[in-house]
Parts: structure tokens; sequence; C-alpha cells
């Protein structure tokens, strides 16, 4: 199946060997866009969102300094104001925080994997990678709004 090949496809040059179930069995989805990016992907989802990221509970680390300080609100709330606080928002530093599709040179995941010139966040300690990983999928992915 072609479906299944672009799925396949675009898994393996996103996520190098994420387990992914790609059985997604419904009918319904996005009729023959040629040029089938990341973003429409309605049945099965393979995009990881910034909803996926909120749920996974990445941020509830954060938000006990980054409410107000450390010169970065960070509202975790919502996916809404998550997203927000990532995209649409800058430290004291003025440093933009996420650049969409690249994980390894944004800001934010230099922080939170220590792998930058800055301090490792949270300072306690590096997340575990559960929580890590939907975070660098979704900057891989693009950074979208997509389930908002
Ligand atoms: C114990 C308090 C504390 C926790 C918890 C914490 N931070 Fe921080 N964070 C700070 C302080 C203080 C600074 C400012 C000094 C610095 O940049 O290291 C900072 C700076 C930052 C910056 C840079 C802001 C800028 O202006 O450049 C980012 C990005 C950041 N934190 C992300 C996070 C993330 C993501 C988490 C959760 C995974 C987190 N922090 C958890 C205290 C904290």
């Amino acid at each position: 199946m072609l479906r299944t090949l672009f799925a396949l496809l675009t898994v393996s040059m996103i996520a190098c060997g994420a387990p992914e179930p790609s059985d997604n069995g419904g009918g319904g989805g996005g009729g023959g866009t040629a040029d089938a990016g990341m973003t429409e992907d309605a049945g099965g989802s393979t995009a990881t969102t910034i909803c996926d990221v909120h749920a996974a509970g990445t941020f509830s680390a954060c938000t006990g300094c980054h409410g107000n300080q450390g010169g970065l609100t960070i509202d975790n709330s919502s996916p809404q104001g998550l997203y927000d606080s990532l995209i649409n928002n800058t430290g004291a530093t003025g440093a933009t925080l996420v650049t969409p599709e690249d994980r390894d040179g944004s800001y934010l995941w230099q922080r939170v994997t220590g792998s930058g010139m800055s301090d490792i966040m949270p300072p306690n300690g590096k997340l575990p990678d559960a929580l890590l990983e939907p975070l660098g999928q979704w900057i891989a992915d693009g950074a979208t709004s997509d389930c908002l």
C-alpha cells in the first residue's frame, strides 16, 4: 500500500528507530495530496503534536521556577499555553527557543539535554528520555500547532 510506504518512509526519515505501530487501519484518511507532508495525517497521526508534549507532562518539571523566574515564563496549563510559551516567546536572553525541524539546533533542546554551552534544565538533572522524546519529536516534526 502506498499509504503504508509513505508512513514508513516518513517515520524512518524523522525518527531513527522509534517504535511506531504502523497498522492504522482506518479508512477515511486524507485523499491523495501529492505533497503529503507531516502535517496532513488525519487518521493515524504519525506526527507528534504539542498536545502530545503537553500530555506527556514534560514541562511540569519547569513551571515551579519558570512561572516567572529564570527570565522565561512557561505556561503549562494547556497545550495552547505551552505552544505560546515555546514558540511565541523568548527568554530573558532573547534567544529563539525552538527552531522547527532542527531539534539539535534548538536552544530549548540544548538546555534540556545539556548539549549546548549553558547549564542543563532542570538544574537538578536531565529529565528521563520518556519525557524528552515527545518534545524532541515535536520539534523534529516541525513544531507545529496542528492539534490546537
Ligand atoms: C530550580 C529552578 C528551575 C527549574 C526547575 C527549571 N529552570 Fe530553567 N532556568 C532557571 C534559571 C534560574 C534560569 C536562568 C539562568 C540560566 O539561563 O541558566 C533558567 C533558564 C532557562 C532557559 C533559558 C532562558 C533564557 O532566557 O535564555 C530555558 C530555555 C529554560 N530555563 C528551560 C527550562 C525547562 C524546559 C525546564 C524544565 C524541563 C526548566 N528550565 C526547569 C531555573 C529553573
